[in-house]
């Protein structure tokens, strides 16, 4: 037997035995550098407010539960979500509406884009939710909406569903079929919400009292006041103040990011194309995409990634990029 023939012998009996040897293509178990499946995308705001409000015509919440659409990024096979890792959902709630409670394994948050008065209730306790106000729904929390105001209500919401699939540790319960159980996290204390006043003036803090980074802004990253830490675990939240007429340094990061324009409007250039954002439009860039901000007038930019997860994986990298 030749060296050739006997190296084909012992493939086909490797893979017989369900077997890969690792030296045959390498880079397909360890690539070299991060190889994203999902793509840029992105949600404008014009488009998804009026679908919405369709829905919001056709669709009672009480047969739909949560009256919302999932931000489906179209590089990735239905049912994925927006990134590699996260879904970025917008939601409708109108005057009188609710939607009962259920809790699940992911953790999710809500960021109110436009109507006041809404109420999410957290184990039981109602919040009242205000536009701009970032809520969360830690892993298991009891969570149900109502809207008792006169405005319609659209928010944001941003989950880690496709890490917790991952992990194949996904549950939903509804509170028919699951009480209180002895391993519950203990939520005393929790800040549930962050209002947008604190957000605003932690941003203007930093307006007067600092220099802008060169790649963001200024920029704050929400963190849970009894831990220094992201709110929820998996996710990492910024927020950008960007000054009329920034020019952002180029930058590249391995957290797949959905960002939302709150306020102004801008661009981000990336070598594939240039996206326009102006107020609650929605994108997302893939990890590893080079990226830079320009913008004419003041502006907001909310962000949200897998950053949290990453850190804590000790696998989170970014690169800022010389201009060219
Ligand atoms: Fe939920």
């Amino acid at each position: 037997m030749t060296a050739e023939s006997g190296l084909s012998e012992l493939y086909r009996a490797a893979a017989a035995a369900h077997l890969q040897p690792l030296w045959v293509e390498t880079s397909r178990y360890v690539p070299r550098e991060p190889s994203p499946l999902n793509r840029i995308a992105c949600w404008p705001a014009r488009d998804y407010q009026s679908l919405l409000h369709r829905a919001g015509e056709h669709m009672p919440v009480e047969h739909a539960d949560r009256r919302v659409f999932v931000c489906n990024n179209p590089a990735l096979p239905p049912f994925s979500g927006t990134t590699q890792t996260l879904y970025a959902c917008v939601q409708l709630l109108r005057p009188g509406e609710t939607a009962p409670a259920h809790r699940h394994t992911q953790s999710a948050f809500r960021l109110i884009l436009s109507g006041n008065g809404a109420q999410t209730f957290l184990d039981g306790e109602p919040v009242t939710m205000h536009e701009g106000d970032f809520v969360i729904t830690p892993a298991l929390t009891w969570h149900g909406h109502a809207n008792p105001g006169t405005e319609d209500v659209i928010w944001l919401d941003g989950l880690d569903n496709a890490i917790v699939r991952l992990f194949d540790a996904t549950f939903f319960e509804l509170p028919s079929s699951a009480g209180p159980r002895p391993d519950d996290p203990d939520r005393s204390g929790m800040k549930w919400r962050y209002p947008w006043k604190e957000t605003l003036a932690a941003l203007e803090d930093l307006r007067t009292t600092t220099e802008p980074d060169p790649v963001w802004g200024w920029r704050t990253r929400l963190v849970d006041p009894r831990t220094g830490r992201d709110p929820l675990p998996t996710m990492a939240v910024f927020v950008s103040l960007l000054p009329a007429g920034f020019r952002g340094q180029s930058v590249r990061s391995t957290d797949s990011t959905v960002h939302v324009c709150l306020r102004g409007a801008g661009q981000t250039e990336t070598p594939a194309r240039t996206l326009e954002w102006g107020r609650h439009d929605i994108f997302t860039l893939p990890s590893w995409t080079a990226s830079r901000i320009r913008c004419e007038s003041d502006s907001l930019l909310f962000s949200f990634s897998d950053r949290g997860a990453q850190e804590r994986l000790e696998c989170w990298r970014e690169e800022r990029l010389p201009d060219v």
